[in-house]
């Protein structure tokens, strides 16, 4: 076995929607562990992609009024769908998969024959509960008051014939596999699993619907396509060629190190992948690690409740590279972690422009302004180099056993007590006062700026798998070269030559304001909210009779407008004075102003009820009322005023 090789998955995403930083969380830590590995030395095979059968997506095509292929081809390939996302956050997968790549679907046939020849996957009948409009079935769980979660309507129990696997045989090897090795991580979701869902007995799995078509078709049965796990789950061997010629990847990349996997689905990768597997004969995943959500404000991300946060506004405004080390600087891989604005902008301001931005900024700044950006070769040495030196220089191996161990908070909290300390070293050192006697303190102050180039490089090499792009400034700014940019050379303090030449350049990590940025994001936030709400809602109807004699009692009569006026101190009123037809002048107020300017009212022909008792606003009296259409646009409600055909005279009757 070639132990320098690493392979790395992530989940494969839906691409039922746009994804947001929540998805992209797992594919920042997946990235971010690859290029490590790479630094490292390994071969490394990163997969991600997307899985794109089943129900939803074929019930979003027929809304969407495309077929599911073409639904899926703009998700993933349009402007801003999954590959543009990963290419603006600067994701370097090495292989992509579609569960729609032929070489996929001909694969998933044969591994679902083989596993039916093998008796472990045999024709049933899956019953559960059954929404005929939705052509749904749900299980009970799923329902939510009892009715379909869906549309909300009544749902039926009912029976469809069925493929099931034998996922109940595999129980007591899974349970040893989780209980007994390490396979899962963190631990704790090990008593999860097991205690959730072994113990209690693990049911046989569902592996074929007949209620829908868009999936892998089951080619001995016309009618049944292959339901989801065992098609999602086989992306991560049939991307390295198994069962297919398109790859020639597995002997050398299966079994996998670590698949990356977010809580929700640890369940099918723990228990389910396992199963199939050994069902299989194949030899099993080194690891899954199971990593917590990412949250909005303490609340779960969702569409409809417009929390989503959008990666690329924020990459916008911070850049890519600030965003990536949010994310995996600020949450622990294994937990829950809550996003808020203000936690973002802190850790930028903290960590990237104060500790990181102010350390490089201010070394290339002094090596520029007191030796031109190049250093002299003489050195002078004193004891208050030895502790950041010894620090710096055994730091590799303090970030190394917290990577190994995805721990990528931990593993830059590391870094950055160098960081910090360096920025302290140059307080202690004040070059600025050696500077004033160049002839006796130069070679002290080349020193000194020196150590601190190194500390950079140190941290810049390991901080690269997380932004990569900045690195590379700031590896050009301290002039070290490829050789100087290495894993084996961070563990050597004193590569950069001794002369080594400095470029002071952009400012990586500007401050930002917090207060002003605060408001401008609540600002844009409230924006994507009213966006999410539905374009047009039109209240019910209510459903209760009016008799005909009641409803003849309201006069309703065409009305013309004669002058229409702003009543003052008000926003909403507007005064008209109309022309009933009765000779006399009629004065009703109507709350419209928001949506009409009056001078466009005048001569136009409404509709009003005119035998409505007379009632004040305002300090004005209004005689009846001007009947409008109202519906709600974007969650805010919206008035139009019924005009009618100029022809009808004033005080007609409608009726
Ligand atoms: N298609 C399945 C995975 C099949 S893998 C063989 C799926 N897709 S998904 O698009 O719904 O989710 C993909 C990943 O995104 C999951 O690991 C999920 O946990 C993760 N996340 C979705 N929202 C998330 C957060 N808010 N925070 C962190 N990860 C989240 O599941």
């Amino acid at each position: 076995m070639d132990n320098k090789r690493f392979y790395i998955t992530t989940p494969i995403y839906y691409p039922s929607g746009k994804l947001h930083i929540g998805h992209a969380y797992c594919t920042v830590a997946t990235d971010a562990m690859a290029r490590y590995k790479r630094l490292c030395g390994y071969d490394v095979m990163f997969l991600t992609g997307t899985d794109e059968h089943g129900q939803k997506i074929e019930d979003k095509a027929k809304e969407a009024g495309v077929t599911p292929q073409q639904f899926v081809d703009d998700i993933v390939t349009a402007p801003g769908g999954v590959l543009d996302l990963w290419k603006l956050m600067n994701i370097r997968y090495d292989r992509f998969i579609r569960t729609t790549d032929g070489y996929h679907v001909a694969a998933i046939q044969k591994i679902f024959r083989k596993m039916y020849d093998n008796g472990d996957i045999y024709k049933g009948t899956y019953k559960g509960k059954y929404c005929k409009p939705c052509e749904s079935f749900w299980t009970e769980s799923q329902l939510v008051d009892g009715k379909c979660p869906d549309c909300g309507r009544e749902v039926v129990d009912a029976e469809e014939e069925a493929y099931f696997f034998r996922l109940s045989k595999y129980a007591d090897r899974v349970q040893d596999l989780l209980e007994n090795t390490d396979f899962l991580e963190p631990r704790s979701r090990v008593h999860e699993m097991v205690n959730n869902f072994i113990k209690p007995g693990l049911e046989d799995l569902c592996v074929s619907r007949t209620s829908f078509t868009w999936g892998v078709p089951v080619d001995f049965d016309p009618g049944h396509v292959v339901y989801v796990w065992i098609d999602a789950l086989f992306n991560y061997m049939t991307a390295l060629g198994y069962m297919n010629d398109e790859h020639h990847d597995l002997e050398k990349f299966w079994p996998a190190d670590v698949h990356f996997v977010g809580k929700e689905i640890v369940r099918f990768h723990s228990i389910i992948w396992p199963a199939m597997l050994m069902s299989m004969d194949l030899p099993l995943p080194r690891k899954v690690y199971g990593h917590g959500w990412l949250n909005f404000n303490g609340d779960k991300m969702s569409k409809s409740k417009g929390n989503v946060v959008d990666p690329y506004l924020l990459s916008e405004r911070y850049g890519v590279d600030a965003l990536r080390f949010f994310v995996l600087r600020t949450f622990p891989f294994g937990s829950d972690g809550n996003f808020t604005n203000e936690l973002l902008i802190q850790t930028i301001n903290v960590d990237l422009a104060n500790d990181l931005g102010n350390l490089v900024s201010r070394t290339t700044a002094m090596a520029e302004k007191y030796f031109g950006g190049r250093l002299p070769k003489e050195r002078q040495r004193t004891d208050l180099d030895q502790e950041l030196g010894g620090m710096t220089v055994s730091l590799r191996d303090r970030y190394e056993e917290q990577m190994e161990r995805f721990q990528f908070q931990n593993a830059l909290e590391e870094i950055f007590k160098v960081i910090q300390r360096a920025n302290k070293y140059i307080d202690e050192n004040a070059p600025w006062a050696l500077a004033k006697d160049m002839e006796a303190n130069g070679a002290r102050l080349a020193t000194v700026l020196y150590n601190l180039l190194e500390t950079v490089r140190i941290c810049t090499v390991l901080l690269t798998p997380f932004m990569p792009e900045s690195c590379g400034k700031i590896f050009a700014q301290i002039g070290a070269d490829e050789s100087a940019r290495t894993w084996d050379s961070a563990w050597h303090f004193g590569i950069l030559p001794e002369d080594v030449e400095v470029h002071k350049g952009e400012n990586l990590f500007p401050r930002i304001d917090m207060a002003k940025e605060l408001e401008e994001l609540d600002r844009i936030q409230e924006e994507a909210k009213k966006a999410a709400l539905p374009a047009i809602e039109i209240e019910p109807q209510t459903g209760e009779k009016v008799d005909f004699d009641t409803f003849c009692k309201s006069d309703f009569r065409a009305v013309k407008v004669k002058d229409c006026q702003r009543v003052k101190k008000s926003d909403k009123l507007l005064k008209f004075t109309l022309d009933d037809g009765t000779g006399t002048d009629r004065q009703i107020l109507s709350g419209i102003a928001r949506w009409y300017a009056p001078e466009d009212l005048i001569g136009k022909t409404l509709v009003a009820i005119v035998n409505l008792p007379p009632r004040k606003m305002m300090g004005h009296e209004s005689q009846g009322m001007l009947i409008s259409a109202v519906h709600t646009e974007k969650g805010e409600e919206a008035l139009n005023l019924l005009m009618v055909d100029e022809k009808i005279p004033a005080g007609a009757k409608l009726c």
